[in-house]
C-alpha cells in the first residue's frame, strides 16, 4: 500500500473509461494504433496501481459496441494489442494473483484474442486477489437486453412470475452478475481524455456511482493521478437518497 493510501478509505470497485488514445496519438505525431499501444502501456501500470491499493475490483472500458463503427485497420490493431498484452502479461498478472475476467460478448472478436482471453481466463480463474475486468465488446445496453431475454426465457418456461422479478434479479444476468461472482456495483468511474458521458458504459450498475473526470489522455494518465483521483473520491459523502 502506497502513502496516499494507508489509512484512507479505498473503494471496493473502480471503473475506467480509457479515453483519448486517437488525440493524444495526433498530438504526439504518430498514428492511432501507436496512441492505443502507449494506452495499453499506461493500462498496464494502472492495474499494478490498483492492485498495491487493495482495490478489488477494477474494471477498464476497452471496445465498446460502438467502437466497431472504426477502421477495419484500427479495430484489428487494438485487438492484436489485446494478444500482444496477454503474452508480455499474464504471467506477471497470474503471479500477482490477478483473476482476469471478461464482460461483454467476447465470442464475435478476432479469432485470435479470443484464444488469448481464454487462456487469460483460465490460467487465472482460482487467483483470489485483484479482480480486473476488461470491458471487452461490451455495451451497457446489449448487457440489459441479455439479461431481459436470459429472465424472459424464465417466465416463458413458467418458472417465474413477471411481478416476481427482483433488482437483484436483474443484476444478477448482467456481466457483472453470477457469471462473473457477483460483483459490487463501481464506487467511481472515471473518465480520461476531458470527454463527460458514460458511452454505454455499466448503465445498470452506474446508478450510484460517483464520477471522476480529468484532461488527462488516457496514455499520459499515470498510476500518481489514478491514486489521487481514488482518494479524493474516498472523501466524498454518499447519501444513496438518505440524507
Ligand atoms: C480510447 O481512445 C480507446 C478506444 C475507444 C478503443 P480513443 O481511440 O477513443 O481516443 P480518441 O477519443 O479518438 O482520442
Ligand atoms: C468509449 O470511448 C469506449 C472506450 C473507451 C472503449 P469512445 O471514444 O468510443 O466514446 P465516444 O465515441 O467518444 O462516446
Ligand atoms: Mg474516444
Amino acid at each position: 500500500m502506497t502513502e496516499l493510501t494507508e489509512k484512507k478509505n479505498v473503494p471496493q470497485h473502480v471503473a475506467v473509461i480509457m479515453d483519448g488514445n486517437g488525440r493524444w496519438a495526433e498530438k504526439n505525431g504518430v498514428s492511432r494504433l501507436a496512441g492505443h499501444n502507449a494506452g495499453m502501456l499506461a493500462m498496464k501500470e494502472i492495474v499494478k496501481r490498483a492492485d498495491v491499493m487493495g482495490i478489488k475490483y477494477l474494471t477498464v472500458y476497452a471496445f465498446s459496441t460502438e467502437n466497431w463503427k472504426r477502421s477495419q485497420e484500427e479495430v484489428g490493431g487494438i485487438f492484436n494489442l489485446l494478444v500482444k498484452f496477454v503474452g508480455s502479461e499474464l504471467a506477471e498478472l497470474h503471479k500477482q494473483n490477478v483473476r482476469v475476467r471478461i464482460l461483454g460478448d467476447y465470442s464475435q472478436v478476432p479469432k485470435a484474442a479470443v484464444n488469448s482471453v481464454e487462456k487469460a481466463l483460465k490460467t487465472t480463474d482460482s487467483n483470489d486477489g485483484l479482480q480486473f475486468n476488461i470491458a471487452l465488446n461490451y455495451g451497457g445496453r446489449q448487457e440489459i437486453l441479455r439479461a431481459v431475454q436470459n429472465i424472459s426465457a424464465r417466465v416463458q418456461a413458467g418458472d417465474l412470475a413477471p411481478s416476481d422479478i427482483t433488482e437483484d434479479m436483474i443484476s444478477a444476468a448482467l456481466y457483472t452478475g453470477e457469471e462473473n461472482g457477483s460483483m459490487p456495483d463501481p464506487d467511481l468511474i472515471i473518465r480520461t481524455s476531458g470527454e463527460e458521458r458514460l458511452s454505454n458504459f455499466l448503465l445498470w450498475q452506474c446508478a450510484y456511482s460517483e464520477l471522476a473526470f480529468t484532461d488527462s489522455l488516457w496514455p499520459d494518465f499515470t498510476p500518481d493521478e489514478f491514486e489521487e483521483m481514488v482518494i479524493a473520491f474516498g472523501s466524498r459523502s454518499r447519501r444513496f437518497g438518505g440524507r
